[in-house]
């Protein structure tokens, strides 16, 4: 790893061990996805071998895997319809602690689980706190049928998606079988405008605008961890 990448991944490692501060005993835990989630995975994953006892529900096939092979046992909404707590990252925080989410192509599985959870907490590396959102491409999940009709409408809302592709060139396709369109914003102006234009297009599964959701952020540099809450 270059010198940057292991400072930014200490600081995601440093915020993922304060997560641990809000599991307890006996509690269903959201897992979320992404680097620092699996850094919050994994330090999870060495606690129940020293014996918490916790359930989780996995925001993503990748953190299912993850957490089965450390032993976490890992329920649905079967089994529970409430969360106690979810620790997940995000690739925009902002202080009022609006997030863009999705990076990783899971954003409609973690804001499920998001939704269903008590307490949402954020964990990230200081590179994603802004003022602003909407440097990131936001990432709109969208039935496959529909994503040329789709993403006309998105550029009718001032906003310009492009279909995710995989390293090899592929159309990315998310865990549900559907694709991404990564939509460059600019600093979006009113997110809550954005997100009910979004939400109103027929063929729209879900989009990585998570506005009220999250309750704490875990902001870390690679020597402090800073709590904001809203
Ligand atoms: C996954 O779909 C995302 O929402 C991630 O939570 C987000 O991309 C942050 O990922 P990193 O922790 O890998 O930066």
């Amino acid at each position: 790893m270059l010198a940057m990448e292991t400072t930014v991944d200490r600081a995601k490692e440093m915020a993922a061990q304060r997560s641990l501060e809000f599991i307890r005993d006996g509690m269903v835990v959201g897992m979320g996805s992404g680097t620092t989630a699996t850094h919050f995975i994994k330090l999870l994953g060495a606690r129940v071998k020293q014996g918490l006892k916790v359930r989780g529900i996995p925001s993503s096939r990748a953190s299912d895997e993850l957490a089965r092979s450390l032993g976490i046992p890992v329920i649905d909404f079967h089994s529970a319809t409430q969360i106690d707590v979810t620790i997940d990252g995000a690739d925009e925080v902002t202080h009022k602690l609006d997030l863009i989410k999705g990076g990783g192509g899971a954003l409609l599985r973690e804001k499920i689980v998001a939704s269903a959870s008590k307490l949402f907490v954020i964990v990230a590396d200081s590179r994603k706190l802004v003022d602003r959102l909407g440097k990131f491409p936001l990432p709109v999940e969208v039935i496959q049928l529909a994503a040329p009709l789709v993403a006309k409408k998105l550029e009718a809302v001032g906003v310009h998606p492009a279909v995710r592709k995989t390293a090899a060139g592929e159309d990315y396709i998310t865990d549900e079988g559907n694709l991404i369109l990564d939509c460059a914003c600019g600093e979006i102006d009113n997110p809550q405008k954005l997100a009910a234009e979004i939400r109103a297009m027929v063929g729209v599964v879900e989009h990585g605008l998570f506005l009220g959701m999250a309750n704490v952020a875990l902001i870390a540099t690679e020597t402090d961890v800073k709590e904001l809450a809203r």
